[in-house]
C-alpha cells in the first residue's frame, strides 16, 4: 500500500507541536527504524515500518482485553523470563508482556540454552490464575494449541504438538545416500519451531504469578548446528513474516484459550490437543526425565495434562514433565 505524502503544516496542526519539534520527533522515528520520505515544499511519507515489535505498532491492532495490554520492549536482554519474574514481584497485572529483539542468555527447558538472535519471537506474559499450583503445566499445554493456531491462520503452514509444549513443522529431510552419493528428499521428520517455559511461583493452595515464555523462530537465522532439528517460519514459508501481525493474533489466541480453560477447565481443550499431537496412539517413543530415559509405546494425554506411556511389559506410566524422542521421526529439544 502506497502511503499518502502528508505536508510538515499538517502534521504540526494535527499533532499540535511546532514545526520545529515536528522535525525532531521524525528523526526520532527514523531514529529507530522508520523510513520516512521527506519532500521540501511538498510533506512526509512513511515508506518502511522498522522490523521490530514495536510496543505502539503491537497496540495499534489488538484484539484483547487484558493479555499483551502493557509492555516492556527490548532490543536486548539477558532472557525475558528474567524481566517478566521481577516485574510480576514488583506486582504488574496479568497480561504484562515482556518482548525482545534478542536475549543474550535466553533459557529453555531442563535448564538448556535458547538462542534467541534478531527476527525471532522472544516474548515472557505474567498470568495470575486463580488455580491449584498442580494445575499450572497445563497453561503451557493450552498455550502451545493457541500459538500453532495462529501460526497456522497468519503464516499458512501446518504445525504439530510435540507433548508437552514444543510445536513442529513437518519438513521433508534431504538424505544424503553414501553409496550413490545422491540425495534422495523422501524421510519426514519433525523439527521444531517453537518453544514454551513456564516458571511459577506460589504457596501450596495458591499461585502468585506464572511467567510463560514462548520462543518462536521466524525471521531469524538459526545457527548451523540447528539445522536438523529445528526450523524457522521464514524457511518454511519462503519468505519473511510479519512478526507483529503474527504476534498479535498469538496474544488474541492466548486470551481466548487462557478464558476458556479458567471457565471450563482442561478437558475442552484436551480434544484439540491430541488432534493436534505428532504423537499417535502406539507410536514408539523414548521419553528422558532428569536422569531418566524410558522407551514405550504412546498411549494417551490425560485430563490433567500428563502423559501416559505403556512400557515395553504393556504397563501404563504416567509422566507429568519430560522431553520426548520419537523413535521414527528424530526431533531433539534445542531451538
Ligand atoms: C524450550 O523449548 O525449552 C522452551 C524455550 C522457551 C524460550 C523462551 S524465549 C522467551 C522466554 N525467555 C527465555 O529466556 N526463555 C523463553
Amino acid at each position: 500500500m502506497k502511503r499518502k505524502i502528508i505536508s510538515g503544516e499538517r502534521l504540526a496542526g494535527e499533532l499540535d507541536v511546532s514545526r520545529q519539534a515536528l522535525h525532531k520527533q521524525i528523526r526520532l522515528l527514523r531514529k529507530s527504524g522508520y523510513k520516512i520520505e521527506g519532500k521540501p515544499r511538498s510533506g512526509y511519507r512513511l515508506t518502511k515500518n522498522p522490523e521490530i515489535l514495536l510496543p505502539e505498532q503491537i497496540l495499534s491492532a489488538l484484539q484483547t482485553k487484558k493479555i499483551g495490554k502493557k509492555i516492556f520492549h527490548f532490543n536486548s536482554i539477558d532472557s525475558t523470563q528474567n524481566k517478566a519474574k521481577e516485574l510480576a514481584n514488583h506486582s504488574e497485572p496479568e497480561g504484562t508482556m515482556v518482548v525482545a529483539e534478542r536475549q543474550i542468555a535466553g533459557r529453555g527447558r531442563f535448564g538448556s540454552k535458547w538462542i534467541s538472535s534478531e527476527g525471532g519471537i522472544w516474548v515472557s506474559l505474567i498470568l495470575r490464575p486463580q488455580i491449584a499450583p498442580q494445575q499450572v503445566p497445563l497453561i503451557s499445554l493450552i498455550v502451545s494449541l493457541a500459538i500453532s493456531d495462529a501460526m497456522e491462520e497468519t503464516c499458512k503452514v501446518r504445525c504439530g504438538l510435540k507433548w508437552p509444549n514444543d510445536i513442529v513443522i513437518s519438513s521433508k529431510s534431504n538424505v544424503r545416500s553414501l553409496k550413490t552419493k545422491t540425495i534422495k528428499s523422501s524421510s519426514e521428520c519433525y523439527k521444531k519451531v517453537c518453544g514454551i517455559l513456564t516458571e511459577m511461583s506460589a504457596e501450596s493452595e495458591r499461585v502468585h504469578w506464572v511467567v510463560l515464555g514462548f520462543g518462536i523462530n521466524v525471521n531469524n537465522n538459526l545457527p548451523r548446528h540447528l539445522h536438523r532439528q529445528a526450523t524457522t517460519l521464514k524457511d518454511i514459508v519462503g519468505e519473511k513474516v510479519d512478526r507483529v501481525t503474527l504476534l498479535q493474533n498469538i496474544l488474541k489466541k492466548i486470551e481466548s484459550v487462557y478464558d476458556q480453560f479458567l471457565r471450563e477447565g482442561f478437558s475442552m481443550l484436551k480434544n484439540e490437543y491430541v488432534q493436534k499431537s505428532i504423537l499417535k496412539k502406539g507410536e514408539p517413543i523414548f521419553i528422558s526425565d532428569f536422569s531418566n530415559k524410558t522407551e514405550g509405546k504412546f498411549s494417551d494425554i490425560d485430563e490433567d495434562g500428563s502423559m501416559i506411556l505403556l512400557s515395553k511389559d504393556n504397563q501404563p506410566l504416567r509422566f507429568l514433565s519430560g522431553d520426548i524422542t520419537l523413535k521414527t521421526k528424530i526431533s531433539r529439544h534445542a531451538n
